[in-house]
């Protein structure tokens, strides 16, 4: 039965970084965004609200942060207030302006590597010591949180621990027990967390979704949830995010960071994310459903078909991230580019220990996904 999700839409003349960025014969498995259309309602919304014409100045509107707090509660079993929301124009901003608010120089902010790129460089951007911690893997190539490890990776001075939670791009969602593990080490040593959760909506079962904030009362004083719709619904493009701290403490600080720098989300922002938080629920389920069929033909294929590379079936998140060390290949990325007209994002870009890996997006419509692995099979 075909699905909404198998129709191939032309994206090349929509502003899109990921259909852009190389020659027209490459086909993009790589950016972080789906080929997909967003749901109905907020196509709706947004053609409602240009419509209007008229796009002044917005203010938050009681009915996004409502939207925001029924859609934490229902999906994610988290109570939080409309006091507790900061909105924020992206979450890498989100986490950036954690490390603004919280550290000084002198101070360090621990990264668990391989990561999204931009974790490393808040260092440099916040003037501060980066603490990296090379995530562990088990012979079979999941990586998991070893208590001894993050204990030695914490140093006198690191200050601020940012976690990835579903993560990127191993496609990991922590356990309780990892996140547990994680959260009462940064408490014992003072280390506020700063959660960046925004793959959280994107979890094949049987595995759940836990913010880190949510294990208890304690644990949430010291941390800075960053969310956001644009991943889950494919509106990344609009720029609409936030940060749920419930500690006013720590929430004065964030928003002092802000002030005169960073807005909140634009009006076109609001209006999709309300209508997505709102009305999107369906249209998120069947999207699980596709994905995890992509997820599990992509393992098949790479199983079967890609000798020399391996991997490990994401828990969540529709990033893939494919182990070619055996492949004898010199820089995989590289190779499936030029070879295979494939564009991946190289391993080494989420740090050393990405070496020789590469990540592979497949939320796009089957068809594209199937050509693009038949493209990289017959490269190699
Ligand atoms: C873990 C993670 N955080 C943040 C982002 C980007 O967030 P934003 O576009 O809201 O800055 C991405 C995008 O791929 C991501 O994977």
């Amino acid at each position: 039965m075909s699905s909404r999700f198998d129709q191939n839409i032309n994206r090349k003349d929509s502003d899109s970084v990921k259909w852009n960025r190389y020659a027209e014969d490459v086909l993009p498995l790589w950016v972080a965004d789906m080929d997909f259309l967003s749901p109905s309602p907020v196509i709706k919304a947004l053609c409602e609200r240009v419509q209007h014409g008229i796009f002044g100045y917005p203010e938050t509107q009681q009915s996004t942060k409502d939207a925001v707090v029924d859609w934490l509660w229902k999906e994610h079993n988290w109570s939080v207030t409309s006091e507790e929301l900061v909105f924020l124009p992206g979450v890498v901003v989100g986490f950036n302006l954690a490390a603004h608010a919280l550290t000084k120089p002198g101070q360090g902010v621990l990264v668990q590597t391989p990561t999204y790129r931009p974790f490393l460089n808040v260092s440099d951007h916040a003037k501060i010591e980066q603490h990296e911690m090379p995530l562990d893997r088990t012979k079979g190539g999941k990586y998991f949180i070893h208590k001894t490890s993050f204990k030695q990776a914490i140093q006198e001075n690191t200050h601020i621990f940012m976690l990835c939670n579903p993560q990127n791009p191993t496609g990991r969602v922590f356990s309780k027990a990892e996140l547990e593990t994680m959260a009462e080490i940064c408490l014992k040593n003072n280390i506020f967390i700063c959660s960046d959760e925004i793959h959280s909506d994107i979890v094949f079962a049987p595995h759940k979704h836990i913010p880190i904030a949510t294990l208890s009362p304690e644990v949430a004083k010291h941390t800075i949830t960053l969310l956001s719709p644009s991943k889950t619904f494919n509106i990344a493009g609009l720029k609409a995010s936030y940060a749920v701290i419930t500690n006013s403490e720590l929430r004065k600080r964030f928003i002092a960071a802000k002030q005169g720098l960073v807005g909140g989300v634009n009006l076109f922002g609001q209006a999709a994310l309300r209508a997505a938080y709102t009305n999107g629920k369906s249209w998120l389920e069947e999207l699980l459903t596709y994905l995890e069929n992509n997820r599990d033909f992509l393992f098949d294929f790479v199983s079967t078909k890609l000798d020399g590379v391996s991997m490990v079936s994401p828990e969540g998140t529709y990033l893939a991230w494919l182990d070619c060390r055996e492949t004898g290949l010199n820089d995989p990325q590289k190779h499936f580019l030029a070879n295979a007209k494939v564009a991946l994002n190289p391993g080494g870009w989420f740090g050393k220990p990405g070496e020789g890996f590469v990540r592979l997006n497949f939320a796009c419509p089957r068809n594209t996904l199937q050509e693009g692995l038949d493209r990289i099979a017959h490269s190699l």
